[in-house]
């Protein structure tokens, strides 16, 4: 098989974990017989800097033109007080909106030989196995009116949390589907008690139900699901949500995996002729800046978003399973990087793509 893809580093650490998965994605694919064509493109503060847009148009076409595209992170702190429209963010938020992934897979799993990285009780932790569902697309990401205008005491800032009711429903089957292979387990997380964007989106959970009887349902609270991820996690198993809430819950459950370095995330859309889905894969954590270019930061992320990506959108499950199996060969060998505590020196960022790429 050819993939074509596309690998967008961006700013900070993005760099050099990209480079990490790439190591990984071509020894996958050398060993398995398939060839790799890699394009790069710009995005974030570094576009900024050589382009002057966060999200060149270049970047859009080759991000149209790929199977799939591979993120590092977006965001540097010299950006920190420009209006939405010219920060590094806003590149993430326009490669998303025009790739139309809609759906955010996060995967949240405590691996064994973690157990001792998270700041969670062991019995606690183990065992812990759930995919947060986030919607990508919409919500208060993407609402309008949105802007701030006025001066002095009556300044005033806005934006608008809004969904359709088509844009809650392709979510809302995107988790079912989820669950039908899993443990069977759909929760909707929502804010039905204050917010209207909160009751639609319950009532099309509800009405949605009745087409997978096999999956079992259950609606709970966004402040109260904050609670469980960290009292009971256990218990989910699918979780979906709009986008804000998926964007603050995802980085609770990098709790549970010991380290927001582990956490990969594979954003998709709608299935191509091919059978494929278009696929924006990238690490959960961001830049990083205070350890940016200092070999330090931990490309276990990066690399897990390359298994979501063979598995996604090249349907390669053997492939995906082979990088799977050597992130937990390293995690077991205690060469890791600095944010998992191991006990002796710490990995560099390198020595851990190094060493997962020849365990495959
Ligand atoms: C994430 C990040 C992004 C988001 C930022 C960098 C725009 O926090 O992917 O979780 O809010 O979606
Ligand atoms: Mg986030």
């Amino acid at each position: 098989m050819q993939l074509n893809v596309l690998t967008v580093p961006g700013d900070g650490i993005g760099t050099e974990v990209t480079r990490e998965a790439v190591k990984v994605l071509e020894k996958v694919v050398s060993k398995y017989g398939h060839s790799l064509k890699l394009t790069d493109a710009l995005l974030g503060g570094i576009a900024i800097h050589q382009t002057g847009s966060p999200f060149p148009d270049d970047t859009a076409r080759k991000a149209l033109d790929a199977d799939a595209t591979l993120m590092g992170a977006v965001g540097l702190p010299e950006f920190d007080n420009a209006p939405p429209e010219k920060r590094p963010e806003k590149g993430l938020l326009g490669i998303r909106k025009i790739l139309g992934v809609y759906a955010n897979l996060r995967p949240v799993k405590a691996w064994p030989a973690l157990i001792e990285s998270s700041p969670l009780k062991n019995h606690i932790v183990e065992g812990v196995d759930m995919i947060i569902v986030r919607e990508l697309n919409g919500g208060i990401y993407y609402g309008t009116p949105r802007g701030i205008e006025g001066s002095g005491d009556t300044e005033r800032g806005t934006n608008t949390m809004t969904y359709t009711r088509a844009e809650i429903a392709r979510i809302t089957r995107m988790g079912f589907h989820l669950a039908r292979g899993r443990k069977k387990k759909l929760t909707s997380v929502d804010k039905s008690n204050v917010l209207e964007t909160s009751q639609l989106w319950r009532r099309v959970v509800n009405e949605i139900a009745p087409e997978f009887p096999d999956v079992e349902l259950e609606h709970i609270l966004v402040d109260n699901c904050a609670m469980q991820l960290i009292l009971r996690p256990k218990q989910f198993d699918v979780v979906v949500m709009e986008n804000m809430f998926g964007d603050i819950l995802s980085d609770e459950g990098a709790v549970l995996a010991g380290s927001i370095g582990m956490l990969p995330s594979a954003s998709i859309g709608e299935r191509k002729p091919n059978g494929a889905f278009v696929g924006l894969y990238e690490p959960v954590h961001g830049s990083a800046p205070d350890i940016a270019g200092q070999n330090k930061a931990n490309p276990l992320g990066a690399i897990g978003s390359v298994s979501a990506m063979l598995e996604y959108s090249f349907g390669l499950k053997e492939e995906a399973a082979a990088v799977n199996a050597a992130m937990e060969a390293v995690l077991n060998s205690g060469r890791v990087t600095a944010d998992l505590k191991p006990k002796g020196t710490p990995a560099t960022t390198s020595e851990v793509g190094d060493a997962v790429a020849n365990a495959i």
